[in-house]
């Protein structure tokens, strides 16, 4: 058993050891194995404090304070040493880290996908003269309805599932209102081309209550459903392909007259109906076709609403599902990845 004297002996000269592997250290790492080694929970010092309990009561205390003391000096020529070593590396231009290492990369966003087929759709456009136009997404009944021909109890109000504010204040169901409010401000000739998010009630695989549509329109002497095709076929070439086929479907909305649904040949089968390998196209349910957009020519009774004279000006008016046309384009097939803001689809558009 140690005895009191052998015990303060050997913290002496555990303060002198220390000093020396201290003045060997080059490194952080070195000090911290010397302080794991000389003040760690199972060092040098707590073995010299374990043998105290051993001591006669009346010398315990005294050492015990001397063991403190010893302590105490230990962690001041530990910080001592940090701090000169921190010194030399900053004198000699390299501070604890390394400013030659290159530095971290800051992610760069990039466009959304549907937004890069918005800017695409109107640029198509704006090189045709169109101008962009934008309005309001919370619209009063007369915009969204009224002024489009469709009257309060038009059965065909029900083809729009409507989200209702009040009983004369909506969430738009389309960007035709967009029609409206520009007719009402400019005279003709007018070309137009109309972004904007629309809403609707409905929510399953292939439809959310939230969607981008383009409304795109002109009003002029002389416009005639000749020049809706040549307008719209110019511009599924230039956004899909210049193969691509383009038909048009009769149809109906309450604001043409006559109107018709757009079709382009499928592009993930090319129109055959099946893949490669004889599947069905899951895209085009094996018709070959996929529907792009509605249109028409302009009812004279919107012409009536905003003050135009429908005995002198014919227009067309056309309406596109964004989505869609991304779908199309970038081959997605599922329609809720534009809403998940999920990066591992987004960076693949950057
Ligand atoms: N507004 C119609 C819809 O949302 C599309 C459309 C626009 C049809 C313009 C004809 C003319 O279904």
């Amino acid at each position: 058993m140690s005895s009191a004297s052998e015990i303060s002996k050997e913290l002496k000269s555990l303060v002198q050891e220390f000093e020396q592997t201290l003045d060997q250290a080059s490194s952080l790492q070195d000090i911290e194995a010397a302080r794991v080694d000389y003040l760690g929970r199972k060092g040098r010092l707590a073995e010299i404090m374990s043998k105290l309990p051993g001591l006669p009561n009346e010398e315990r205390p005294q050492i015990g304070r001397k063991a403190n003391e010893i302590k105490q000096e230990l962690n001041s020529l530990l910080s001592n040493t940090i701090s000169d070593i921190d010194k030399v590396k900053e004198d000699e231009g390299q501070a604890l880290f390394d400013p030659s290492m290159p530095g971290r990369t800051p992610d760069i966003g990039s466009l959304h996908p549907v937004t890069k087929v918005i800017n695409d759709i109107c640029s198509i456009f704006v090189k045709l003269g169109f101008d962009v136009v934008t309005g309001p997404e919370i619209e009063t009944d007369f915009y969204n309805f009224e002024a489009l021909n469709l009257p309060p109890g038009h059965p065909a109000r029900d083809m729009q599932d409507t989200l209702y504010i009040s009983e004369s204040v909506v969430l738009r169901t389309h960007t035709s209102p967009l029609q409206v409010r520009t007719m009402l401000k400019r005279k003709p000739p007018v070309a137009a081309i109309a972004p904007g998010k629309v809403y609707r009630r409905d929510s399953d695989l292939t439809h959310t209550p939230m969607f981008n549509q383009i409304e795109g329109f002109l009003v002029d002497t002389d416009v005639n459903m000749a020049d809706l095709r040549g307008t719209l076929t110019a511009f599924a070439h230039e956004i899909f392909d210049p193969g691509v086929k383009v038909r048009f479907r009769p149809s109906f909305f309450p604001f043409t007259e006559p109107s018709a649904e757009v079709d382009i040949s499928c592009v993930m089968c090319g129109g055959r109906g099946k893949s490669a390998t004889g599947e069905t196209c899951r895209v085009c349910k094996e018709t070959g076709w996929v529907e792009i957009l509605g249109c028409g020519m302009i009812d004279p009774a919107v012409f009536e609403k905003v003050g135009y004279d429908s005995e002198k000006y014919t227009g067309f008016a056309f309406g596109l599902g964004v989505e869609r046309v991304a779908m199309l384009k970038y081959g997605i097939g599922d329609l809720r990845m534009f809403f998940e803001n999920d990066l591992r689809f987004l960076n693949q558009f950057s």
